[in-house]
């Protein structure tokens, strides 16, 4: 099979915004405690944080994190999680029948993201609660001095305000099972008071009100339309939620799961497109597409199994998923489609960053390690720089259950002007076939290619668990060359491949 594929750095899509490689940390399972906090682990530093974890977040290159939920944060109150430990109550999570200790709140939150070296994205809880304890949040964490909450910040040890830009107005608030749900019209109401009292402390707020929490709701698309006719004016983004999952070992429409990811996007894109006109506003709305990724959701029990034995453990293991190289393939598409639609999508939130959908695993008093997932997340958010171009792209199809027939090859290319870098992430779907994939390059003058590595495995259900946890990883791809203009590229069965060229400063299209 033989793919084509033409790059030139004056077809720019859109800019690429630093927050497309976010991340999420939910209190749930064993993301926080025994996740990224465990203070009796061998790697803890002087406040509890695992440093092998801090190592590997930073490696993945996160850029934001997206906290405390997720379904916690609509019955979260965040009192409880400030101000001396022992006297913080321990509360019942009713989202993942779970008990939360509040050992860890906004504050130490913040203290974990700056050894990180990542931005907090907040999550408002309006499921239980409403526009005061908003108020309350945004003045205890932003105000610097002066006003009650503000002064007990800086009593509970946290002197300097924490400056949180992206605030999220609650989550999946048009779920049935999130606590306090309602109807599209309730939840546009109470999202669009909470924006505008929020606007009074700080005018300068980026707010993302709640989309749908999958495209299947049966109110996908109405949701949209109403609550963005309600809140266009005070909010900045709107948010898409999204996991994927092979169903009845369909592998072939699973490995095209980014059709669908690409079909979210634009329409909720067309419904803002469609309020604007209404409003005859000069405002886009862009996406905050702050839950993405592979998620086995139909195999999945944990809940109901602590549910019916009526207990409500501290930091579970739920939803503790093995990711395959298939998965992170699939994985590598969905990153290719949210760089397709740079244009509009200015922020997403890998769901989630550890032991949870996770691509970092961890055993407590033991090791942490990367899954299959880890790796094409890292190299996009190391590579992907400047803008996204659009690409020319010639190859086969192959025909699948879901979603008619598929090209074969899916790929993205982005451009740096100033450093004259390019990459080109690249996917080959076909279960049975290697492409052969030529690289028209000639726009972007005289390249070189630095890099050209790949993900893929004989085994494509290999994974990296406990005891083999260095099973998968990237190698070379030794096929990568230039032949003129053309770079020459061969994609095995079932991978994912990230290349990177390098043209002299200034050096585009000089050829
Ligand atoms: O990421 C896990 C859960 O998935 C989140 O809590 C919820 O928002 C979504 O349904």
């Amino acid at each position: 099979m033989r793919a084509h594929l033409t790059i030139d750095p004056h077809f720019v899509v859109g800019e690429i915004n630093a927050r497309l490689f976010g991340s999420f940390v939910e209190h749930l399972g064993r993301a926080v405690y025994d996740g990224i906090y465990e203070p009796t682990h061998p790697t803890a530093d002087e406040d509890g944080y695992r440093k092998d974890v801090v190592a590997l977040v930073r490696e993945l290159g996160v850029t934001a994190i997206r906290y405390p939920g997720g379904s916690f944060v609509s019955g979260y109150r965040w009192e409880d999680g400030v101000g001396p430990r022992d006297r913080r109550p321990r509360r019942l999570d009713l989202a993942w029948h779970s008990t939360e200790t509040n050992e860890i709140g906004l504050n130490e939150f913040a203290t974990w993201l700056q050894k990180v070296g990542s931005e907090m994205v907040y999550a408002v809880n309006l499921g239980t609660r409403g526009v005061q304890e908003a108020l309350d949040v945004l003045e205890y964490a932003n105000i610097r001095s002066g006003t009650a909450l503000s002064d007990l910040r800086a009593e509970h040890g946290s002197v300097e305000p924490h400056a949180i830009r992206m605030w999220c107005l609650g989550n999946e608030m048009d779920h049935p099972w999130q606590l306090g749900y309602g109807t599209a019209e309730s939840y546009a109401e109470l999202a669009s008071k909470t924006a505008r009292a929020m606007r009074q402390i700080d005018p300068g707020l980026e707010l993302v009100v709640c989309g749908s929490s999958g495209a299947g709701m049966p109110t996908f698309g109405e949701w949209e339309r109403v609550v963005l006719e309600e809140t266009y004016d005070v909010v900045d983004f709107i948010s898409c939620h999204a996991y994927f999952e092979p169903y009845d070992g369909d592998y072939g429409s699973y490995l095209a799961s980014a059709v669908e990811m690409d079909l979210f996007i634009e329409t909720v894109a067309a419904t803002a497109d469609h309020v604007k006109a209404l409003k005859r506003s000069a405002k886009t709305m862009y996406i905050a597409f702050d839950e993405w990724n592979v998620w086995y959701l139909s195999r999945y029990t944990d809940v109901e199994r602590i549910t019916d034995a009526g207990t409500w453990p501290v930091a579970p293991r739920l939803l503790e998923h093995a990711y395959t190289v298939m998965d992170a393939v699939v994985f590598g598409s969905l990153l290719i489609s949210l760089l397709r639609h740079a244009d509009r999508v200015k922020s997403a939130n890998l769901a989630q960053l550890v032991n949870v959908i996770a691509p970092i695993m961890t055993e407590p008093g033991g090791d942490a390690w990367r899954q299959t997932t880890f790796f094409p997340f890292a190299q996009a958010s190391s590579l992907a720089r400047g803008t996204t171009l659009e690409l020319k792209l010639d190859c086969p199809t192959y025909r699948t259950e879901r979603y008619g027939d598929v090209p074969v090859v899916d790929a993205v290319a982005t451009h740096e002007a100033e450093s004259g870098s390019t990459a080109v992430f690249l996917v080959n779907r076909s279960l049975t076939d290697e492409v052969a994939v030529d690289v028209e390059v000639s726009h972007l003058g005289d390249v070189r290619i630095v890099r050209a590595q790949s993900l893929h495995d004989a085994d494509v259900h290999a994974a990296n668990l406990r005891d083999d946890q260095e099973r998968v990883g990237v190698q070379d791809n030794a096929t990568a060359r230039l032949d003129g203009s053309v770079m020459r590229l061969t994609l095995p069965a079932v991978s994912w491949t990230a290349v990177t060229l390098e043209a002299p400063p200034g050096g585009v299209a000089t050829r």
